[in-house]
C-alpha cells in the first residue's frame, strides 16, 4: 500500500531511515566494535583467511557492489573485484582458492546474476548471496548469505534496497576488518556513526520540497552529467541510472577528474551537472574539477556538507547534507539524487513506478 504517498518509489525513498536500521539491527556489537553476519555460515577462523572477494550484480545492485569495493578494501584491506554479472558469467573468471564470491540481487531472480552464481559454483567457489526476497532462487541456490530485510520493493527504480545493500557492505567490511587491521576503537567509531545514519537520512528527506524546485529547473533538459570522486563516484553512477530510467533524460555518471579526458566537450549552458562534493579527503580535488565545469557555463547543482561555504560560489543550487565518515557517505549522498530523479519524473507526468521497457525483475538474460 502506498499510504499517503503518490508513488511507491517515493514511499520507499522515505522508508530508508527504517530500512537502513533494519539492515544493521542485531548485527552490530558496539562493545567490540564489530559486526556479525550469521547467515554467511562461515566460522571466523575461516573468514579471516579470505584473500579475495568478488562482488557480482546488475544495475543498481552493481553500484552497491562498486561501493562495497571501496569500503571493504579501505577498511579490511582485502582485494575486491566488482563486476557486472552478465560479463562475469561469460568471461571465464579466475576464482582462486580463499575467494568469496557474493552475488547481490534485490529480487533474487535476476537471470544474469543467477547465471554468475551458477558459473562460480561450477568452478567450485563458495558463493554467498545478498538478497531481499526470502526464498528467492538466488537465495536458495547460494551457499549462504544475508537478507537485507528492506521489505518488499515495488517501484521499478531500486532505492531502499540499494541503501540496505550498502549497509551490508559496511557490516562485511567491519567484520572482516576487525579480523585484520581494524582496531576496536576504529570499529566502535564505525558502529556508532552507522547508528546515526537513519536520523541523518531523515534530515535529508526533509529537503524534498527544495529538491523538487531544483528538479523543475532541469526537467526539460535532454542530458545530464553526474560527477563524484572516490567512494562517491559509484553514487554518481547510481544517480544517473535513477534519472535515466524513470525520466528518460540521458544521463551519465563520471569520476570528476575524467572530465578533461573527453566529456567536458559536452558542456555548455544547457548541460546540468550534478556533483557530489562533500567534505572528504578529495574535496579540494573535486572543487577544482568543478571550477573547470563552471567555466564552461554548466548549470552546477552540488551536494555539499553542512557548513560548506565555498560551493555556493560556483553552484546554482547547493543541497546541504549532514557529515559522516567517508566510507558511510554513500548512504547519505544517494538520497538527494533519488529525490531529484523522482521529482523530475513526477513533474514530467511520467509513470514513475513502472517506466517504459522495464520490469522489476529481469528474468531473461
Ligand atoms: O533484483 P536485482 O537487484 O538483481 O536487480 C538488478 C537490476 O535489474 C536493478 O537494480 C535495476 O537496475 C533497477 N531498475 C535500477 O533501479
Amino acid at each position: 500500500e502506498k499510504g499517503d504517498f503518490k508513488h511507491f518509489m517515493l514511499k520507499e525513498i522515505f522508508e530508508q531511515p527504517l530500512t537502513i536500521e533494519n539492515a544493521f539491527r542485531g548485527r552490530i556489537n558496539q562493545h567490540l566494535g564489530t559486526a556479525r553476519l550469521g547467515g554467511l555460515g562461515i566460522p571466523n577462523f575461516e573468514l579471516r583467511k579470505i584473500k579475495q572477494i568478488h562482488l557480482v550484480a546488475c544495475g543498481t545492485s552493481f553500484h552497491a557492489a562498486l561501493i562495497g569495493k571501496y569500503i571493504i578494501e579501505d577498511i579490511a584491506r582485502i582485494p575486491v573485484f566488482a563486476e557486472y554479472a552478465s560479463e562475469y558469467r561469460y568471461r571465464n573468471p579466475i576464482i582462486p582458492e580463499d575467494t568469496l564470491v557474493f552475488v547481490i540481487s534485490q529480487s533474487g531472480e535476476t537471470a544474469d546474476t543467477l547465471g554468475a552464481l551458477r558459473e562460480a559454483k561450477a568452478k567450485g567457489a563458495r558463493v554467498l548471496a545478498i538478497t531481499n526476497v526470502v526464498g528467492s532462487t538466488i537465495a536458495r541456490e547460494s551457499d549462504g548469505g544475508t537478507y537485507i530485510h528492506a521489505g518488499s520493493e515495488i517501484g521499478v527504480a531500486s532505492t531502499k534496497a540499494f541503501t540496505s545493500q550498502v549497509t551490508i557492505m559496511t557490516l562485511l567490511a567491519i567484520l572482516l576488518g576487525r579480523m585484520n587491521y581494524l582496531s576496536t576503537v576504529k570499529g566502535m567509531e564505525y558502529i556508532s556513526e552507522l547508528e546515526k545514519i537513519p536520523s541523518k537520512v531523515e534530515k535529508i528527506l526533509a529537503l524534498n520540497e527544495y529538491i523538487r524546485n531544483i528538479a523543475a529547473t532541469i526537467k526539460d533538459c535532454k542530458n545530464a552529467l553526474y560527477l563524484g570522486r572516490g567512494i562517491n563516484y559509484p553514487v554518481a553512477m547510481e544517480g544517473a541510472l535513477k534519472l535515466k530510467e524513470i525520466s528518460y533524460i540521458h544521463s551519465e555518471g563520471y569520476p570528476a577528474a575524467e572530465m578533461k579526458h573527453g566529456p567536458i566537450a559536452l558542456i555548455d549552458k544547457n548541460m546540468p551537472v550534478i556533483a557530489i562534493a562533500t567534505k572528504d579527503p578529495l574535496y579540494d580535488k573535486i572543487y577544482s574539477n568543478l571550477q573547470e565545469v563552471r567555466a564552461r557555463k554548466a548549470r552546477l547543482i552540488t551536494i555539499a556538507t553542512e557548513g560548506d561555504t565555498e560551493l555556493s560560489k560556483i553552484s546554482e543550487n547547493v543541497i546541504y547534507i549532514p557529515d559522516t565518515l567517508t566510507n558511510l557517505q554513500p548512504l547519505l549522498t544517494v538520497i538527494p539524487l533519488q529525490l531529484l530523479a523522482y521529482n523530475v519524473a513526477d513533474l514530467k507526468g511520467l509513470n514513475v513506478d513502472q517506466p517504459r521497457n522495464l520490469a522489476k525483475s529481469v528474468t531473461v538474460e
